[in-house]
């Protein structure tokens, strides 16, 4: 054992608390990572992924070797793969509004080859029938890194995790500072992740998960949810259950969003694409071709209010009536 230190200059004071919802699983740098961890564990050969992904979770199964089957969605968000013949199945929680379809695809497919992607749907509980369930709490959270998997495997770690120096610039410079001028630090933290290992969260991160007020942040994201249905539901293509604990706020127009998305850039509003990434992948014109290209993603989080969220409203009112 290491000889305690004494003296010397300080080191943060964060408490051993318990607060992280999903302690049980098991907790790696990313959510990336995690899959990595499972698949390898598993021995996984074959696995069907929907095409509208972003890459980075295809890293795992390329380091891996694994023979990718791609499925589409059709417009409820339910897989089509009429050739299921017993293969693992990674499914989405698509921005934390398909608990129904997580449970019907759980229903559907080999409940104990599904594996539930809930890195959009940090707040929705685990379906424990199924193989296996992901979190990647740094979308919901001030965490530099993390990404859980709960599972009733065993999984190992390989070693332990560093905090990525890049992921705390860009957390203190936005703290300090502003979004912008963290930027870069945040895209070089995000790269780095693709770097998949079996290594075990860093310690400062687990410290932050167990030290976070997760209950006022669903409070109120759940607020926020049920102001921004209400304001923009009649002309949203899609149907955002008030139940659901989503990410953001998916909200789908009848025309290609990026005008929209310039007018409040103007106003510093800065909204997610999901996923450039995919487009290689999906047709055009399909319903995941609608989800990048004419869908904009509100951000609802814990640290915004209802004035802020009112101000956004306005913006996409007034834009959508003129059109
Ligand atoms: C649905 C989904 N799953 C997994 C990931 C990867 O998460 P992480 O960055 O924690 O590896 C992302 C984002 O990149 C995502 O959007």
């Amino acid at each position: 054992m290491e000889m305690k230190e004494t003296g010397g200059y300080f080191e943060f004071d964060i408490k051993e608390n318990d607060n992280y919802p999903y302690a049980d699983g098991f907790h790696y740098k990313s959510a990336r990572s995690a899959f990595y961890s499972f698949l390898k564990n598993e021995n996984v050969k074959k696995i069907y992924i929907p095409s509208y992904i972003c890459d980075s979770m295809l890293k795992p199964l390329e380091k891996l070797n694994i023979d990718i089957k791609l499925y589409s969605l059709d417009e409820n968000f339910n897989p089509i793969i009429p050739d299921y013949n017993n293969e693992h199945i990674l499914y989405v929680n698509y921005f934390g509004i398909c608990d129904a379809v997580v449970e019907q695809v759980v229903l559907k497919y080999s409940a104990e080859r599904v594996i539930i992607d809930n890195s959009q749907a940090f707040f929705s509980k685990p379906m424990l029938q199924c193989a296996a369930i992901i979190y990647s709490p740094r979308k919901f959270l001030p965490v530099p890194e993390g990404g859980t998997i709960v599972t009733s495997k065993k999984l190992i770690y390989s070693g332990q995790s560093k905090t990525s120096i890049n992921a705390l610039s860009a957390l203190v410079k936005r703290f300090e500072e502003n979004a912008q001028s963290g930027y870069e630090y945040f895209r070089k933290a995000s790269e780095e992740l693709n770097k998949v290992s079996c290594d075990k969260i860093s310690k400062l991160s687990f410290y932050l998960l167990n030290n976070m007020d997760y209950s006022s942040y669903l409070a109120i994201r759940e607020n926020n949810l049920k102001y921004l249905n209400s304001s923009l539901k009649s002309i949203n293509i899609l149907n955002v259950s008030e139940n659901s604990k989503p990410l953001c706020y998916p909200l789908m127009l009848k025309f290609n969003v990026s005008e929209l998305k310039k007018k409040l850039i103007e106003n510093k509003i800065y909204v997610a694409t999901y996923w450039d990434d995919a487009i290689s992948r999906i047709r055009s014109n399909s319903f995941e071709s609608k989800l990048i290209f004419d869908t904009l993603y509100i951000p609802l989080d814990q640290r915004y209010n209802l004035d802020d969220l009112d101000k956004i409203v306005k913006i996409i009112k007034g834009f959508y009536d003129e059109k």
